[in-house]
């Protein structure tokens, strides 16, 4: 049969991935959902994006030998997942590439071991959180789940997800069910109507608890009544025999011109969860406890990040009775854990629930040579170096947020001038240019090592080692 097409349609050969994972025809400027590199495909076209038109697949012509059958029914079109349809070690593969586009001027400059990016053994059921939204169309059909991949603000109705345990399903469907005997509406951004707006699940993989939080708006006119809550409650109980299970309520309270403020308030359970991440130092596993409060950071997948640690600490040619400076530190996990062989550790960090998770984490854990400052990076080091008592570090461990290192914490870095920084991103983009910036600044790039925190989705966290020769 002939093959008929529509003025919208078109055959295009991908010739790459685009930044969000999606088939990419690089000169048409076109991205599609599911195809992946090398395929001829027939697409309709549809709108433009910030300059990259989005192609709808309609068929696969010619198939990639990486192709393989998705594990997951909402795959491709579930923005949780980008890369299902391409075997682990393509995807492996390609995020290396990822890493050493980013890093080439620097990779030939100065030459580090390129380490080969730390794969998962089993990529599936790996992350500890996820969050879920709550979305309605006009006809008032009612959706919860992941954001679709190619339509903006759009939620998959999701009823498996293979990157989490199945008591994320299975508590999905629980609220849903409780979403669909009430009136309660999605909230809907544009008219600040409506009162749910996200469900957040959080559980220890290798440490003890289970957490739910509801997330509703602060709108005064769409509070939730008690029994609403208390229903909710009720049925987030049926979802697990875990009697570890933390449910908090959290309004999202906005106002114009100013930061969203967020209010929790723990409506059943322990008021966080302990992960336990086994950390490899200097020759030895150590056994190490995290408490997780609901807005505290923490690595989301668990068996990669106490290897991510780990890696980063090997690296390190001096962590033995070091001064350390833990940066964007959290929970003080890592701050926490090269405390265990450094002289002091100091850490600084934005979020008042993380810090006060660090001071709990660090009574634990028994760590006696760490402190921690409470907030933004480049202030707290302008007031810490004004402190006559203040020493310099050799050491400083950088793990930014995605945007990476503002210019007063650069600044910093530059002045503080410590021996050794090892800087962990989950954004190798930003990573590449600051450690860019710190190399024009006396720095040499000696190691990168990519680590696979995110299988089946195009992130990639990586970790750079970078040291100042001593004149
Ligand atoms: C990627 S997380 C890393 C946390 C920690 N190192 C870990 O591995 O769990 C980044 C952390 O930076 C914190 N943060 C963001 N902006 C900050 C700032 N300007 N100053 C200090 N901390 C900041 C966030 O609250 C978050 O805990």
């Amino acid at each position: 049969m002939p093959n008929i097409t529509t003025s919208k349609e078109k055959t295009i050969i991908a010739d790459g991935l685009s930044p969000k994972g999606r088939g990419l025809a690089t000169d048409a400027k076109i991205e599609v959902v599911g195809a992946l590199p090398g395929e001829e495909i027939l697409i309709e076209l549809g709108p433009k994006r910030k300059k990259m038109r989005q192609g709808y697949l309609r068929q696969i012509i010619t198939e990639s030998s990486d192709r393989v059958d998705p594990r997951c029914v909402h795959s491709p079109k579930c923005g949780g997942c980008a890369l299902q349809q391409m075997n682990y070690n393509a995807q492996l593969v390609h995020k290396e590439q990822i890493v050493k586009k980013h890093f080439s001027s620097l990779i030939e400059e100065h030459k580090p071991d390129l380490h080969p990016i730390l794969g998962m053994e089993d990529p599936w059921r790996y992350r500890n959180k996820m969050e879920f939204s709550f979305s309605e169309n006009r006809a008032g059909e009612k959706f919860l789940g992941l954001m679709l991949a190619a339509e903006r603000g759009k939620v998959v109705n999701l009823s498996e997800c293979h990157l989490v345990s199945p008591w994320f399903s299975k508590t999905l469907s629980l609220v849903r069910s409780w979403w669909e005997e009430g009136d309660l509406r999605a909230y809907h951004h544009r008219s600040d109507a409506g009162h749910l707006r996200t469900l957040t699940l959080r559980e220890a993989k290798q440490g003890q608890g289970k957490m739910v939080m509801l997330t509703v708006s602060g709108n005064a006119a769409f509070a939730l009544k008690k029994e609403r809550i208390e229903q909710f409650v009720e049925c987030i109980k049926e979802s697990t025999q875990d009697e570890h299970l933390s449910i908090f309520l959290q309004v999202h309270q906005i106002a114009k011109g100013r930061p969203s403020q967020f209010f929790e308030m723990l409506l059943s359970g322990p008021d966080h969860i302990t992960e336990r991440l086994y950390i490899d130092l200097d020759g030895k596993t150590h056994t190490m406890d995290f408490k997780i409060s609901p807005t505290s950071f923490f690595q989301p997948n668990t068996i990669q990040a106490q290897k991510l640690y780990s890696l980063g600490f090997q690296a390190l040619t001096g962590l033995h009775k070091a001064r350390v400076l833990d940066l964007y530190c959290g929970g003080a996990t890592i701050g926490l854990s090269a405390a265990i062989l450094a002289k002091e550790v100091i850490g600084i960090e934005l979020n008042p629930h993380s810090v006060f998770d660090a001071g709990w984490n660090q009574e634990v854990n028994a760590i006696e040579n760490f402190s921690i400052h409470r907030g933004d990076v480049g202030q707290v080091l302008t007031k810490l170096q004004l402190d006559p008592a203040f020493t310099l570090p050799d050491i400083v461990i950088v793990d930014p947020p995605r945007v990476g290192l503002d210019e007063r914490a650069l600044e910093h870095l530059k002045k503080i001038s410590a021996k050794e920084i090892l800087y962990i991103s989950c954004n190798p983009k930003t990573q590449a240019v600051d450690v860019e910036e710190l190399c024009n600044a006396g720095y040499s790039l000696k190691m990168i090592q990519p680590v696979d925190q995110f299988p089946h989705t195009i992130h990639i966290e990586n970790i750079c080692l970078l040291s100042k020769d001593v004149p």
